[in-house]
């Protein structure tokens, strides 16, 4: 996995394009009933098939979740990057996502990928804003986004959804 070229490099992990050779990868993220607590469930091999396909689409067109991978142990742990949200409560909005597997978790992996990923949006490609949406009785991501710096703006409820989520958001600074 790792042999395929970084997008972006932290300390610990390298964050890379997805290709259909990560599906079994993915499965211990979207497969798993716990990482997809606060997401849409758990999904099968067919819909991650087409996600990753939704990827390689989104990389050449705008914005994609890219694949993270942990350097010394070769392991691809899940996702983390941008994506185009159209009308977002109003608002077009490129949000910040993030999932990694289980056995992963507690390491810091996942602040260290999404503040890399906050890095290249308002500096190396200079977005003015990033939002992320969360659930706001997912303390682990409320971490996340409060550690890389993003803040509070306001709630929102989304179609299908029963109650609001929290949208976070981080501004270019001018
Ligand atoms: C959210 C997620 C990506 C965090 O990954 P991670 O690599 O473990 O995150 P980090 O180690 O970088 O940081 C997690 C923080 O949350 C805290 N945390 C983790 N679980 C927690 C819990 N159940 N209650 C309170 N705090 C918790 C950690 O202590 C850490 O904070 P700290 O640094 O202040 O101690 C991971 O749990 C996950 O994939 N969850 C399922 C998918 C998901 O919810 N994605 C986000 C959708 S918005």
């Amino acid at each position: 996995m790792i042999g395929s070229m970084a997008v972006l490099r932290t300390a610990r992990l390298a964050l890379r394009e997805f290709t259909l050779a990560d599906l079994d990868a993915l499965m211990d993220v979207f497969g798993d009933a716990e990482v997809m607590r606060y997401g849409d469930g758990v999904q099968c091999r067919a819909w991650v098939q087409a996600w990753i396909e939704r990827c390689r689409i989104g990389y050449g067109a705008g914005h994609a979740p890219w694949a993270v991978d942990v350097c010394a142990s070769d392991v691809t742990i899940g996702y983390c990057g941008l994506t185009a949200i159209p009308d977002l409560a109003g608002r077009d909005e490129i949000e910040l996502g993030y999932r990694l597997a289980r056995q992963s978790w507690g390491h810091g992996y996942a602040t260290e990928a999404a503040r890399a990923v906050i890095e290249y949006a308002l500096r190396d490609i200079g977005l003015a804003r990033v939002v992320a949406r969360v659930d706001p009785g997912n303390t682990a991501s409320v971490r996340v986004v409060e550690k890389i710096g993003m803040r509070h703006e306001r709630d929102v409820l989304l179609p299908g959804y029963t109650h609001p989520d929290r949208l976070y958001v981080i501004e270019r600074q001018l």
